[in-house]
C-alpha cells in the first residue's frame, strides 16, 4: 500500500473532554466524513505517571508541566473518582493524517483557538490559573480537550509509546515489528532478562513488540546507550495493568 494512505497520528480524548460529555463531539468532528481518515487503533487508557511523563517529556522542567501531569493522569478534572481517570487513545490513518487532524483540533490555547479558529474543537477548551501554595497565581493551564500529534516523527513515537502491535491490525500497521526474543522483566527503573522477585514482565518470548523498542530492549541489556528511555518502551506494556 502507498505510504501516504499509511501516515497515521496519534489523538487522546483527554479528561476534560470526558468530563463534559464531548466524546461523540470530538470523535463526530474526527470522522471519516469530515477527515478522510479511518481508525487504526482505540483504547480507554488510565494514564500512569510513567506514561504521562514521558508522553510529555519535551516539557519537563516547564512551570506548567506538573499540572500537565495531573491534568492528562485525570487528577484535576475527577480528583475524588480514581476510577474516572482515564482516556481515550486513538490512532488515526490516511493521507495528510498529522495536518488534516491539527487543522480540526486548532491552536494550543483555547483563547486562541476562538480568535483565531471559531469552530475548531479547541475553541471549546478554556484555561485554568495554576496558583502556588500560598493561592499566587504562577502561571496558567490550557484545558484543550484533546492531544493530535504535531509532526510525522512526533506521531510514530507517540503511536509506539501508547500502543503495542497487537493493537493495531496487522494490515495498518505502519512501523517495523518484531518477535521477542527473550523474557523482559521491569522493576524499579531498571531492566532484567530474568525473573527478580518483586518484578513484572513486560515482553514475554515469543510476543510482538515495535522493532524499535527491541533494538533499544537489547541495548540496555547490555547496559549500553539507547535511542529511547526504558521508560518510554515498558509504559505501553503496562497500560491498565494493576
Ligand atoms: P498537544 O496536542 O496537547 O501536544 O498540544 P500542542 O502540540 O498544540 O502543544 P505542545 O505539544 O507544545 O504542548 C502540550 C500541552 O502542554 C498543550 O496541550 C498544553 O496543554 C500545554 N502547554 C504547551 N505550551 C504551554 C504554555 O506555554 N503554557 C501552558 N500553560 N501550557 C502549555
Ligand atoms: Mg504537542
Amino acid at each position: 500500500m502507498a505510504k501516504k494512505e499509511l501516515e497515521q497520528t496519534l489523538v487522546l480524548i483527554k479528561p476534560d473532554a470526558l468530563k463534559n460529555s464531548l466524546t461523540g463531539y470530538v470523535l463526530s468532528q474526527l470522522s471519516e466524513f469530515h477527515s478522510g481518515l479511518r481508525f487504526a487503533g482505540l483504547k480507554v487508557v488510565h494514564v500512569s505517571n510513567m506514561l504521562a511523563d514521558e508522553h510529555y517529556f519535551e516539557h519537563r522542567g516547564k512551570v506548567f508541566f506538573p499540572s500537565l501531569l495531573e491534568y492528562i493522569m485525570g487528577n484535576l478534572h475527577y480528583p475524588n473518582d480514581p476510577e474516572k481517570h482515564r482516556v481515550i487513545a486513538i490512532v488515526y490513518q490516511g493521507p495528510d493524517a498529522v495536518k488534516k487532524i491539527r487543522s480540526i483540533a486548532g491552536p494550543t490555547n483555547p483563547h486562541v483557538a476562538r480568535d483565531e479558529k471559531p469552530g475548531c474543537i479547541r475553541a471549546l477548551g478554556t484555561v485554568v490559573p495554576i496558583k502556588d501554595a500560598e493561592g499566587k497565581v504562577v502561571g496558567e493551564r490550557m484545558d484543550n480537550l484533546i492531544h493530535a500529534s504535531a509532526t510525522d516523527s512526533e506521531a510514530e513515537r507517540e503511536i509506539k509509546l501508547w500502543f503495542k502491535p497487537n493493537d493495531i491490525p496487522p494490515l495498518m500497521h505502519a512501523n517495523k515489528t518484531e518477535t521477542s526474543d527473550a523474557y523482559y522483566y521491569f522493576k524499579e527503573s531498571r531492566l532484567y532478562t530474568t525473573h527478580e522477585p518483586g518484578s513484572v514482565c513486560f515482553l514475554p518470548l515469543g510476543d510482538v513488540a515495535w522493532k524499535s523498542d527491541m533494538e533499544a530492549l537489547r541495548l540496555i541489556a547490555k547496559g549500553l546507550p539507547a535511542p529511547c528511555s526504558l521508560e518510554t518502551v515498558v509504559a505501553k506494556y503496562l497500560i491498565n495493568e494493576k
